[in-house]
């Protein structure tokens, strides 16, 4: 039997090429070895307050774009966390087995507290909790993450041991699947901070117009040196370079020595031109598909239905182990 991946995005803002280059381009080199999972984390989205029509239509082009970039709706179940409601059941049932002082401890909270003072909900606060029962739920023996998401994946293996040190073997116990390169895109204005969807100034879209891509590249804070290597410190270079051997699948030596000689004027020209070149057939076939709604609508139904099966074992199992009549 093949083993199985989980793996989820919020549609709480634009896919960048942070979610691209550390996510969702290892999960079609997955796809044949694993039996594959991925979720439209809807409910997640709402820890931070959305528009529900802009909500709505993210919702769908995420779908669209999971597609666009690669993933074979045959070959993976893709569907909408909200249409699953074993992730807000296991959810509960987990929230009573983590501790205030684990969540406490997570930088994501920390950092969205900061900047949604107006708004530390206790969703915000559980949110890591609700990761881990997606996992959790379908048995996921990896999960294909950037680097952001390490701390979130490290609770969940502690959660789903101690559950399983309670009630006896329950869950399987998840490991990270971490890419190689493009794990860690930082943000092109800033590249001491990751590239998020909710900062705008410097970060990459997946539908972003290619003259815009261009201009946001050549603009990319980078530093005094005036030579193209990776060493430490080099925060703005180092992010270039990545993200250029993340999108060429060219290693940091061979991107070292292409740029060699050569100023950051052409080094920023040739990864605007290689991330614009990997985008574009991305761009065309996610409008192709939006164009196709019914399509898509039958994709996420068919994907719930079987996802709805998985969660609901797993579910079932973990009432009888704590007790409830099932
Ligand atoms: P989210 O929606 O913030 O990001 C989705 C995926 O993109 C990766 N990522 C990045 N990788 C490299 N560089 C960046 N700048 C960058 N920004 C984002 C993230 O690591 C992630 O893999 N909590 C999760 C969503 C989630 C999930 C799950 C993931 C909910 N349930 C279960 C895996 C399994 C999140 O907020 O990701």
């Amino acid at each position: 039997m093949k083993k199985r991946i989980f793996s989820g995005i919020q549609p709480s803002g634009m896919l960048t090429i942070g979610n691209y280059l550390g996510a969702i381009k290892n999960w079609t080199k997955l796809v044949d070895e694993y039996e594959c999972i991925f979720s439209v984390v809807d409910l997640h989205a709402i820890t931070v307050r959305q528009d529900p029509k802009e909500l709505n239509e993210r919702c769908i082009s995420l779908l669209a774009q999971y597609i666009a970039c690669g993933l074979d709706p045959e070959k993976c179940i893709m569907f909408m966390q909200s249409h699953v409601p074993a992730h807000t059941q296991l959810s509960w049932v987990l929230n009573c087995y983590t501790y205030m002082g684990e969540l406490s401890r997570m930088t994501q909270f920390k950092d969205k507290s900061e900047r949604h003072a107006d708004n530390i909900n206790a969703g915000l606060f559980t949110y890591p909790v609700l990761m881990a029962s997606d996992i959790l739920l379908y048995n996921a023996d990896l999960v294909p993450v950037g680097h952001d998401q390490m701390q979130h994946l490290e609770l969940t293996r502690d959660v789903a041991e101690r559950f399983n040190g309670i009630y006896g073997d329950t869950f399987i116990v998840p490991d990270a699947y971490i890419g190689k390169t493009g794990a860690r895109v930082m943000d092109l204005s800033d590249p001491t901070k990751k590239m998020s969807k909710s900062v705008p100034n410097g970060m990459v879209a997946l539908l972003e117009e290619p003259a815009s891509i261009m201009k946001k590249f050549k603009r990319a804070v980078t530093d005094s040196m005036g030579y193209v290597k990776f060493e430490e410190g080099r925060d703005g270079i180092n992010n270039l370079l990545s993200i250029y051997c993340a999108t060429t699948s060219k290693t940091i030596e061979e991107a070292e020595k292409e740029f060699e000689g050569k100023g950051y004027g052409d080094f920023k020209k040739a990864i605007a031109e290689a991330v614009i070149a990997e985008l574009e057939p991305i761009q065309a076939k996610h409008k192709e598909l939006m164009d196709n709604k019914d399509y898509l609508e039958s994709i996420y139904k068919n994907g719930a239905q079987k996802a709805n099966e998985i969660a609901q074992g797993t579910l079932k199992t973990v009432y009888e182990k704590v007790g409830f009549i099932v």
